[in-house]
């Protein structure tokens, strides 16, 4: 089985990208996960990948005078990593039209909330204060606006009465670290759709 070469593009500790590294040392799990990327130089992810046997670089954005230097440095690497699908793990750069246009419909993100609802930041903290019963984390392609692009996939968890941001955060990201493993393992099994802002996993041929 050819598995797809796989970057996951992190600015902190990762604990996304450490749970498709360890979904991908399956030798049936479709995605090889050929290169950990991060804008942060100590970004304590690195050093985690790297004592998985997992490639590593760091492109530090502070060095240059703009974000679209910053891409293409990154794609540079990228490239030379042979990476054919991008998924972010907690990668905190806005990007320009320029990497998007080059990564479109193959670079993901997980969002800690049910979009379209709370999109931004302190997710976690607004779900509290509007006093919504579930909440969850999303999916989607990455696109211009930020959260914006085609959901691929969700996962809801309860919002429990006596929850503080800090539980809330916990029970978000054990469904986060299971929401990528399935829909990067899916998307790279069975292929993928979209028309319009509806993307279906199993439907390319
Ligand atoms: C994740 O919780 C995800 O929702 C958001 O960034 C966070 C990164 O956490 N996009 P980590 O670095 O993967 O621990």
């Amino acid at each position: 089985m050819r598995r797809l070469r796989t970057a996951v593009l992190i600015s902190g500790r990762g604990s996304n990208m450490e749970a498709l590294v360890a979904a991908a040392q399956a030798p049936d799990f479709p995605a090889e996960i050929a290169l950990v990327l991060s804008n942060r130089p100590e970004a304590p992810g690195l050093a985690h990948a790297k004592s998985r046997g997992v490639a590593t670089a760091a492109v530090d954005h502070k060095i240059f005078a703009g974000r679209e230097q910053f891409e293409r440095s990154m794609q540079v690497v990228l490239e030379a990593h042979g990476i054919e699908f991008i998924c972010f793990g907690g990668f905190m750069r806005l990007l320009t039209p320029w990497f998007i246009g080059k990564w479109a419909g193959r670079m993901l993100n997980i969002h800690p909330a049910l979009l379209p609802a709370f999109r931004g930041l302190h997710t976690h903290e607004r779900a509290l204060a509007e006093g919504v019963k579930i909440h969850g984390c999303t999916a989607h392609f990455v696109m211009l606006e930020m959260d914006e692009g085609p959901i691929v996939a969700q996962a809801a968890v309860p919002v429990l009465d006596g929850d503080d941001e800090a539980t809330l955060h916990e029970r978000i990201k054990v469904a986060e670290r299971e929401l990528v493993v399935d829909t990067v393992g899916r998307m790279v099994r069975y292929g993928w759709s979209v028309q319009g802002r509806r993307v279906r996993i199993g439907a390319s041929g």
